[in-house]
């Protein structure tokens, strides 16, 4: 059996959960993270009553501290890190010049864009060791421009281009590797965010979570030597 490592933020709902249990499937040991405890363990439970390992980290991935003890004790116990899938994400409805907040910009930068610096930060020395796999779950907003996306998610998704661009230029030399996976709309939970709330007819013709996670599963299925530096992904119904 493969005992390589993943870690997955935003691993209790969404994309998350179905990398999740996708890269189980195929063998990976898998880890969870998230703010919400019961949500990771019932796609913990889910794994391992298919025959899967997993288990769940819950942490805010804003909380530079609980980043950096969820890295030692992944480190401490399978002595390995190979990948991270970071899908964490925040957008807000209110999410124009005329009607968001700095606070609510901070959020979402904080939670889209630094805290995934953040836990790059903290795995480096072991994707390091590894020649491991980064597949950042960016958008996109992230490749194009996008009108109804919001200021602060724009911003934030178009600069982890640049995250995944400085690490491939930086720790190629280790074997490091970086996907910018930019996702057109997928019926997650994560649309409930938006101001005009799609409904059901709309998300039948979305991407599913699980289209997704076939996407970072090619990704960490690649060889050591191939790097996919972006991918875009839309639903045929996306204009
Ligand atoms: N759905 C779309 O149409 C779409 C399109 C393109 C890109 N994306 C991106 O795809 C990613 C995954 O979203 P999804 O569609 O799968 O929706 P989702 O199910 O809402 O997933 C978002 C995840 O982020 C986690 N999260 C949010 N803030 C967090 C924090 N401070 N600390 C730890 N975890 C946090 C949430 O878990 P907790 O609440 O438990 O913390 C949740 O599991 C996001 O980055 C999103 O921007 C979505």
């Amino acid at each position: 059996m493969d005992d390589r490592v993943v870690w997955i933020t935003g691993g209790g709902s969404g994309m998350g959960a179905a990398t999740a249990r996708a890269a189980a499937a195929a063998g990976w040991i898998v880890v969870v993270s998230g703010r919400r405890a019961a949500a990771l363990q019932q796609v913990v439970d889910a794994v391992v009553g298919q025959g899967g390992r997993a288990h769940a980290l819950p942490l805010d991935v804003n909380d530079a501290t609980a980043v950096a003890a969820a890295h030692r004790e992944i480190s401490q116990r399978y002595g390995r890190l190979d990948a991270l899938v970071l899908a964490a994400g925040l957008n807000a409805p209110k999410r124009r010049w005329d009607d968001q907040t700095v606070a609510s910009f901070r959020a979402i930068v904080d939670t889209n864009l630094t805290a995934v610096a953040t836990i790059v930060d903290a795995a480096l020395p072991s994707l390091r060791d590894s020649g491991g796999t980064v597949v950042v779950i960016s958008s996109y907003a992230g490749w194009s421009f996008q009108p109804n996306a919001g200021v602060a998610y724009s911003a934030s998704k178009t600069a982890l281009a640049s995250i995944v661009r400085t690490l491939n230029q930086q720790e190629a030399p280790s074997g490091v590797r970086a996907t910018h996976l930019c996702p057109g709309d997928v019926a997650t939970d994560f649309l409930d965010q938006r101001p005009e709330v799609p409904d059901a007819a709309a998300r039948a013709v979305m991407l599913t979570a699980d289209d997704i996670a076939d996407a970072a599963m090619f990704v960490l299925a690649a060889r050591p030597g191939v790097r996919i530096d972006e991918l875009v992904i839309s639903p045929v119904a996306q204009r």
